[in-house]
């Protein structure tokens, strides 16, 4: 387990360039290494300007076809609703790619979340060609971190999803709207090459301070939990989410 790369730079928008640039790089090295990148994305508000950058800005700097897609979390809504990660992910990032469907792979938020959650796990170990007990390993898990300092769909107190060593996916009813939720389960973003959170803005910082600087204790602080075996765990924040890190 390696110490976190912590980058800190003046605003959300640098923020949100580096995140691309990151993602332009990974995407180069997996695919030159084994002619592939697998990206698990994250929801939330943060992500959306990063995944419009790789749209536009950096859509020429990644071999897209190259690029399998998957969700971190999902919001248990249909795929066209306004909570949808998927939905926000397609409008920003994967309508303007020319993508193959077998690229993505969604979580179905409109199946009753057990069966989602057991949908999506058997689609993750076919893919990957697990055998029982293996966790796959993405290129890339994008995480944010709530200001009650969740990640995925795992949130302060949820002991099961929070402590689940077994399951690759679990379905859950979170504090937040809309409640029931599609999580990845903390081995499967430790298992990854590469874990990174993207924060921004004064209202993060503590979360921030708590996950990075604060005592150990996940089930208060889940996002604590994510800590690659072997693989990097990245930081990306402006400096107001950075703001109350110790020593800076
Ligand atoms: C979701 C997420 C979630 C998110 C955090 C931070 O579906 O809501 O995937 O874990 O990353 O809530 O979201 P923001 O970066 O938008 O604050």
């Amino acid at each position: 387990m390696s110490e976190p790369k912590i980058t800190i730079l003046d605003d959300p928008q640098s923020v949100y360039v580096h995140a691309a640039e990151e993602i332009t790089h990974f995407s180069g090295e997996d695919i030159c290494t084994h002619a592939e990148f697998t990206i698990a994305l994250s929801g939330g508000s943060t992500p959306a300007a990063i995944y419009e950058l790789l749209a536009t800005r950096f859509r020429l700097s990644v071999d897209w076809k190259e690029v399998q897609f998957w969700w971190g979390d999902e919001r248990c809504v249909p795929p066209d609703d306004q909570h949808s990660n998927y939905a926000m992910a397609n409008r920003t990032l994967l309508s303007h790619l020319e993508l193959r469907p077998e690229q993505v792979h969604r979580m179905r938020g409109e199946q009753a979340p057990a069966q989602a959650a057991r949908a999506y796990e058997q689609e993750l170990r076919s893919a990957f060609s697990l055998a029982d007990g293996e966790f796959p390993r993405f290129g890339l898990v994008m995480l944010g971190v709530g200001d009650n300092r969740h990640t995925l769909s795992l949130f302060p107190g949820h002991k099961a999803a929070i402590e689940e060593t077994q399951r690759l996916v679990v379905a859950d009813e979170v504090e937040a709207t809309p409640r029931p939720r599609v999580t990845f389960t903390p081995p499967v973003a430790n298992h990854a090459q590469r874990a990174m959170f993207v924060a921004t803005g004064k209202a993060k910082a503590e979360a921030v301070r708590d996950v990075i600087a604060g005592p150990r204790d996940p089930l208060k602080f889940p996002a604590q939990i994510i800590q690659p075996s072997d693989g990097e765990l990245i930081w990306v924040l402006d400096k107001a989410a950075a703001s109350l890190l110790p020593n800076r």
